[in-house]
């Protein structure tokens, strides 16, 4: 049995794509297992760029069955452009390579203005949502009045649907219920070729010895449960998800890839403790190209948060942990990591679990040598500079798990691992 789990360890945007797109090289399956478009993995193949929001990363290289699981709420009509794109650009060019849970729930045209209207009536607990329908869609499966994908393949169903006890009556009118459903259908019609049963798929490929790398998509501090509450997004990011967003047991997981960015940022609202407000922060923001891959706003940056991430190791479970854009950080004379969180005049070492306690924070840090432009080339820890050695290793120190891959760019190669992962 191999399988491994590779998640968000900060707010998302980690560079998971990237390690997903190298460690599918050697994978046999990959399951996205939470989430919607809300998500934009970023990866760069020979000189092209690529974003992906619903499929996962691994569909890259031809081998892998891609899986996108019951715990995934689908935008039909984004998977679709998806689909499309990637076949126009030599991908996915046989239908089975890419395979959906009739359980995953669908987003529907009013979900998405639900998402809008909501945040625009939500005050100052606005959540800086990317506006996609994905927090109505979760709030509509677990009312249990949700539309999932095996029913938008059948007319008479999304019909019954759409009329009997209708709940959204009130953002749809009337009139354009028979469009609707018209497009919704349609939708179904193409992707039909896709629906399989993928729990059973997933367990068999796991039973049998096959590699199935699990792809999770925000990151430890948008989980609806453990996260920043309630400036999360809708679904559980952990990696215990895995199991429920694929339907798999959690016999099954081994090992927890978690992915972590050699500083911090975040998009959206909710507090965060490291924030940087002044020229270090646009610095990061601009040599590390921050800024959304599905929205297009600017993250917010900050220092690297020991205490944040101490916290996301626990509730993910970390077995190994991947450093990504290390090379954004060469060139700043001192490096600066929280490694305590001052509240009301107390140090601290454990995440806050009220937020308005989070917003109080004052980090304390501890200063870190910088270090120079690291060689493109890089293979192994003792190619880069020391200092940029010795910022890893506090790193494994401080968090307690062993560093499995190191990212020090954004195209394919540019990366070390350092273990064996499956
Ligand atoms: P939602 O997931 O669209 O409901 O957004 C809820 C919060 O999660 C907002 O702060 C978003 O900016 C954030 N968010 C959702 N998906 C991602 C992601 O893939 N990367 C980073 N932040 C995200």
């Amino acid at each position: 049995m191999s399988s491994l789990v590779c998640v968000g360890g900060q707010w998302g945007d980690e560079g998971k794509g990237k390690i997903i797109d190298a460690l599918s090289a050697n994978s046999d399956v990959v399951v996205r297992f939470q989430g919607g478009n809300n998500a934009g993995h970023t990866l760069v193949v020979g000189g092209q760029k690529f974003v992906l929001h619903l499929i996962p990363s691994g569909i890259l290289h031809a081998q892998n069955r891609c899986v996108i699981g019951n715990g995934v709420v689908i935008d039909p009509e984004v998977l679709l452009q998806e689909i499309e794109l990637l076949k126009k650009r030599g991908f996915l060019k046989d239908a089975s390579q890419l395979m959906l849970s009739p359980h995953a729930h669908v987003i529907m045209p009013f979900h998405k203005r639900l998402d809008v209207a909501r945040e625009k009536a939500s005050g100052t607990r606005k959540i800086g949502t990317t506006g996609r329908g994905i927090g109505p869609a979760y709030e509509d499966k677990v009312a249990r009045r949700g539309i999932r994908l095996f029913e938008i393949l059948d007319r008479r169903r999304i019909t019954t649907r759409l009329t009997d006890g209708f709940a959204h009556a009130g953002v749809v009118r009337e009139e354009e219920l028979p469009g609707m459903i018209d497009a919704v259908y349609r939708y179904g019609e193409h992707l039909k070729p896709y629906v399989a049963d993928t729990g059973e798929f997933v367990s068999d490929a796991l039973e049998s010895g096959r590699r199935v790398l699990f792809e999770g998509a925000q990151g430890a501090m948008l989980d609806v449960d453990h996260g920043t509450y309630p400036y999360v997004t809708s679904s559980n990011c952990v990696a215990g998800q895995a199991c429920i967003g694929s339907g798999v047991g959690p016999r099954h997981i081994r090992n927890v890839l978690m992915v972590a960015k050699a500083y911090t940022t975040r998009v959206g609202e909710g507090p965060f403790p490291t924030e940087l407000h002044d020229t270090a922060g646009d610095e990061l923001r601009h040599k590390g190209g921050e800024f959304g891959a599905t929205t297009g706003r600017p993250r917010r940056c900050g220092w690297l948060d020991l205490v944040q991430l101490r916290h996301a190791v626990r509730i993910h479970g970390a077995t190994e942990l991947a450093i990504t854009k290390l090379d954004i950080l060469a060139g700043f004379e001192k490096l600066r990591v929280c490694v305590g969180y001052e509240i009301d005049g107390q140090t601290r070492r454990s995440f806050p679990w009220d937020e308005e306690e989070v917003a109080r924070v004052k980090p304390v840090y501890e200063e870190h040598p910088g270090f120079t432009e690291l060689p493109a080339t890089a293979k192994s820890l003792r190619d880069l500079p020391s200092e940029a050695q010795r910022y890893i290793e506090m790193i494994a120190d401080q968090l307690k798990v062993p560093i499995g891959i190191v990212s020090i760019g954004p195209a394919r190669g540019q990366e070390m691992i350092l273990r064996e992962l499956f």
